[in-house]
């Protein structure tokens, strides 16, 4: 069956890094047939700087962003696709704010009931994948916790290629291996 990937490509660099891995990553998965989307998170147009915990997507009953802006169909695609890649370059020990803004609104594709102790969400039984690179050899551990934690809670499988000493913007385009380590991981992603 053909695997659906969805990439959440969060650098602001249109040519940098993160770009690489996702290319790299992309090539892969397609010469193994999956179907991939690559979003440039940074690129998107919001209404809000990331969720704004009104809460309505737990009073209606689709799983649904109530804030219409171009992030909400990229949401509802994350429930369609059986990969979710989220890419970032390491900003000071955490993702980037041009992922995080979109990352925090995959609160509206889950439901709690809080007094039963249930949670329901669409992304169960998906796979999470994390690329990152980070300049020096510091914090992409501490970068890859909370993406590992979410996948944990979410019973989503995860899975992460992180870079570091990858260098400035473009610098990892000079790293063969890396960019073998990623189309080989999207080859088998796409395979699994
Ligand atoms: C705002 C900002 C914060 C950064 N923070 C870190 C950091 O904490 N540790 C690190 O090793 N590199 C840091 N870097 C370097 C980038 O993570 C690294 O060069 C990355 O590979 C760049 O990816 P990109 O080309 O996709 O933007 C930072 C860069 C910027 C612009």
């Amino acid at each position: 069956m053909t695997k659906k990937i969805l990439i959440l490509s969060g650098s602001p660099k249109k040519d940098g890094n993160t770009a690489a891995l996702v290319e790299w990553f992309a090539d892969g998965a397609r010469s193994n047939h999956a179907e991939v989307e690559v979003v440039k998170t940074a690129f998107l147009r919001y209404k809000s700087t990331g969720c704004v915990s009104c809460r309505i997507c737990q009073k209606i009953e689709p799983y649904e962003c109530a804030i219409d802006d171009d992030a909400k169909p990229v949401l509802a695609r994350m429930t369609k696709a059986d990969v979710i890649v989220m890419a970032t370059p390491l900003y000071f020990f955490g993702p980037s704010a041009q992922l995080k803004c979109i990352a925090d609104r995959i609160f509206s594709l889950y439901k709690w009931d809080n007094i039963a102790g249930i949670m329901k969400s669409p992304l169960k039984g998906k796979t999470l994948i994390l690329l990152a690179s980070a300049y020096e050899d510091v914090g992409l551990d501490a970068l890859e916790a909370p993406f590992k934690l979410t996948a944990d809670y979410t019973g989503m499988k995860f899975i992460s290629f992180l870079v570091p000493n990858a260098g400035l913007s473009g610098d990892i385009r000079k790293k063969p291996d890396v960019r073998d380590q990623a189309i080989a991981l999207g080859r088998r992603i796409a395979g699994a």
